[in-house]
């Protein structure tokens, strides 16, 4: 039996409960989707088989990519020129050898030890939003305050926006990444400004991540634009949607935030244990398609048929991970596929885990008596979006 896709979460802290039979059910399961049948990857095992990328690839323009799944006509020319204006630089949409082009570029910009050179900043960044955050009273709303000021902040000293333009940059972030009418409008403005950026910088580079691309001679000027684009997208609504719920989690776990803090040389585990309770990006990253005929999880799959990585179902695994569904900071977590896994693993993630660590680590310490101010069925949540997340969390201290 096919399965009706996307599934809906009905509990901010839980996968759709579908999952879980599915899981059940086999490793491979078929979904409808208007433009024709899927193939949705339920367990880790075959996640990682498929994320691997043998005999995968995650190339829209591959036939039978399941991005077209969703549709139930064909784009107009005026949206495939507009896709055509996103496509360059956009690397985790392309396959080896040109993805392997790009990532080995940007590779040396996102090591353990690069990030932690930025670890200072990030402290100072978020000291900062947390003095500003107390200046006005003793409330704030979490998502906008410090969920998405945070990595805006981050992109921008990363990109090497200046200070003049980061309040324009944070407004046009935001407005692309809502659902408004005005984010394909804001989506021009930014990658118009960051066109601006890079010819700036093509003039005096400078001794930073745009700098050292530009000095590298591999990158046209308009794969830079596209890159920092992508940089800019894949770092921001992720980090900013895992500040709150994790925040919100461990709220609900005073055990464990109390042996947090009292001994914060957990705090790196217990980041890894809330990507993986959280699994914000779930399929919506995951679109492949088989480029030849193979068996996965002892199911054939044949060239042309696209499939969805449901990695939300496979970081709840029971097969890999005891107690799935309980939260637990001692599990010792590292192996979910919260950043997926293979060739496109997130190449951001260890900033994002140095964001997450300190972020939450500070605003506890600072903050010992932040308590969330409404009841958990008054908290909005994106249940339908591709990121999943708080719309809003009003907290007090
Ligand atoms: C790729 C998750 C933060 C940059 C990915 C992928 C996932 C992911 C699941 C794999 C997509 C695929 O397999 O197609 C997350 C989560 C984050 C986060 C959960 C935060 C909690 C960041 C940050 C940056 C970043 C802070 C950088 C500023 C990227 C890039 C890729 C990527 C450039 C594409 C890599 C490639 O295709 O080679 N991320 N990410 N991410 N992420 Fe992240």
């Amino acid at each position: 039996m096919a399965h009706s896709f996307p599934l809906p979460r009905t509990c901010p802290f839980a996968p759709p409960p579908e999952y879980e039979r599915m899981r059940e059910e086999a490793p491979l399961v078929r979904a409808s989707l208007p433009g024709g049948d899927v193939w949705l990857v339920t367990r880790h095992a075959e996640a990682q088989r498929v994320l691997a990328g043998t005999g995968i690839s995650t190339n829209p323009a591959t036939p039978g990519h399941p991005t077209a799944a969703f549709r139930t006509e064909a784009p107009s020319p005026e949206e495939e020129q507009a896709l055509e204006h996103f496509r360059t630089g956009h690397f985790i949409d392309l396959d080896p050898p040109d993805h392997t082009r790009f990532r080995r570029l940007l590779i040396p910009e996102f090591t353990v030890r690069r990030i932690k050179e930025l670890r200072p900043d990030i402290q100072k960044l978020v000291d900062g939003l947390i003095d500003d955050m107390v200046a006005q009273g003793s409330e704030a709303e979490l998502v906008e305050a410090f969920g998405l000021a945070l990595p805006s902040l981050v992109i921008c000293r990363l990109l090497g926006v200046p200070y003049a333009d980061h309040e324009f940059f944070q407004a046009r972030t935001r407005e692309m990444l809502s659902t408004d009418d005005d984010s394909h409008a804001a989506a021009f403005a930014i990658r118009d400004y960051l066109d601006g950026l890079v010819t700036a910088a093509e003039q005096a580079p400078k001794d930073d991540l745009l700098g050292r691309l530009i000095t590298g001679g591999r990158l046209t000027h308009d794969e830079l634009v596209g890159v920092m684009f992508l940089l800019l997208v894949a770092g921001h609504e992720t980090t900013a949607n895992m500040i709150p719920l994790a925040v919100l989690t461990l709220l609900r776990h005073p055990d464990q935030l109390a042996a947090l803090r009292a001994d914060p040389a957990g705090w790196p585990m217990a980041v890894e244990e809330l990507l993986r309770f959280h699994s914000i990006v779930d399929w919506a990253a995951f679109d492949r398609v088989a480029v030849e005929d193979q068996e996965i999880g002892g199911q054939l799959v044949r060239k042309g048929e696209g499939i969805f990585v449901l990695g939300a179902s496979a970081n709840r695994d029971e097969r890999v991970f005891e107690r799935p569904d309980a939260f637990d900071i001692e599990r010792g977590a590292r192996h979910h596929v919260a950043f997926g896994y293979g060739v496109h693993q997130c190449l951001g993630q260890n900033l994002a885990r140095a964001e997450l660590e300190i972020a939450l680590r500070t605003l506890f310490e600072r903050l010992p008596g932040l308590r969330v101010t409404v009841a958990d069925a008054d908290l909005t949540a994106k249940y339908d979006g591709a990121i999943f997340g708080l719309t809003s969390m009003p907290v007090a201290w």
